[in-house]
């Protein structure tokens, strides 16, 4: 079957692109409400984009043409946010946190979640066994689209102690025990299947 794009709905292109580009790993991103409690959200538009600067890139809706997400909004006033890999163990907890929630009112307290110290502005999940500290780097209008491309600078990185092996100057960070909970379209999420180890050529 052939899909031409430009005769395919917005939300036939949704289902068909969430469905193709898989699996997509997810950005569980904290930031703080103006009232100082704090905002949770899942996004799986994401990926790493470079190392030096250190960048990672969201794209984030808004709620309706007129309000923006609970997520972009604290990010364009406070500059700075959490962002999390979420493990499978907390898939109720994620999707939980993707509640449409007035502004203010805090996925944590909804989940359950624990916070830990982490920055001075911002905690961490405790459960969650990868955190980013990341500061607001840039932010990218997509024209025509109801997305904005969020460009985030890695300041810190938490890595579980248990998920890391250290040889030489090399970390290793496992990735079975960090069992990365991943988005498929729909309302289907995935686990690491199987992995392979080939080297690359010369
Ligand atoms: C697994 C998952 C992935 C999601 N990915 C995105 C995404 O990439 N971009 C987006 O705008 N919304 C995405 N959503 C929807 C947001 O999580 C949802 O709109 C949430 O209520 C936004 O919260 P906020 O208003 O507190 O920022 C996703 C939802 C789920 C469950």
């Amino acid at each position: 079957m052939h899909y031409p794009f430009d005769q395919l709905s917005g939300t036939e292109r949704y289902h068909l692109i969430t469905q193709t580009v898989i699996p997509r790993p997810i950005a569980w991103i904290m930031t703080k409400n103006e009232d100082s409690s704090f905002n949770l959200a899942p996004f799986s538009y994401f990926t790493s984009l470079s190392s030096d600067p250190a960048l990672l890139v969201v794209s984030i809706g808004n709620k309706n043409p007129k309000i923006l997400k609970d997520t972009k909004r604290n990010l364009l006033r406070e500059k700075e946010c959490v962002l999390h890999i979420p493990s499978g163990e907390l898939i109720e907890e994620v999707n939980e946190s993707a509640a449409s929630l007035s502004y203010g009112e805090s996925e944590i307290s909804k989940t359950g979640l624990e916070l830990t110290e982490f920055v001075p502005n911002l905690p961490r999940i405790k459960a969650a066994k990868v955190a980013f500290h990341c500061r607001l780097f840039d932010v990218h209008s997509l024209a025509g689209t109801r997305f904005e491309a969020v460009y985030l600078e890695i300041l810190k990185l938490y890595v579980e102690d248990e998920l890391i092996q250290q040889k030489g100057e090399r970390t290793y960070v496992n990735s079975k025990s960090l069992n990365p909970l991943a988005r498929l379209g729909g309302n289907d999420y995935a686990l690491l299947g199987e992995t392979m180890t080939i080297k690359r050529p010369d």
